[in-house]
């Protein structure tokens, strides 16, 4: 129940998709280089949320970009499409730190998709999900 399979083979690089999950939207986002770097080099102590937010680690795992991307794979960023303010959709390729914005108050989320600026308390959250094979994914 409640699993999606999806194919990676299609989603160019710098390409974000959005499926549905369980009537969510999740991103799938095949980063740049430059992109991952950017998210890499950021001070943890920036932050507003510390946590990885994600449902594949142990809940203290850190905000690091290693803790978000996928594992081996860091070009790959799947988070949950829901802003963690008051659950809008965020738009992507968005906002003031290279990620997404939401646009009811202004969230601004980086290319790890952690929050950064607005009022939204958490990281857009990292769901369950596996790699089966090279490019395919399943959530859930
Ligand atoms: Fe996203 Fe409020 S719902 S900023």
């Amino acid at each position: 129940l409640g699993s999606t399979e999806v194919d990676l083979g299609q989603i160019s690089e710098g390409q974000v998709v959005s499926i549905k999950w369980r009537g969510k939207p999740v991103f799938i986002w095949n980063r740049t280089k430059a992109q991952v770097e950017e998210a890499k080099k950021v001070d943890l102590g920036q932050l507003p949320d510390k946590s990885a937010r994600n449902e594949n680690l142990p809940s203290d795992a850190d905000a690091a970009d290693a803790n978000r991307a996928a594992p081996g794979k860091e070009n790959w960023l799947v988070v949950v499409g829901v802003c963690t303010h008051l659950g809008c959709i965020p738009l992507s390729n968005s906002g003031d730190f290279g990620g997404w914005l939401c646009p009811c108050h202004g969230s601004h989320y980086d290319s790890a998709g952690r929050i950064r600026r607005g009022p939204a308390p958490e990281n857009l959250h990292v769901p369950p999900y596996a790699f089966e094979g090279d490019s395919k994914i399943k959530i859930g």
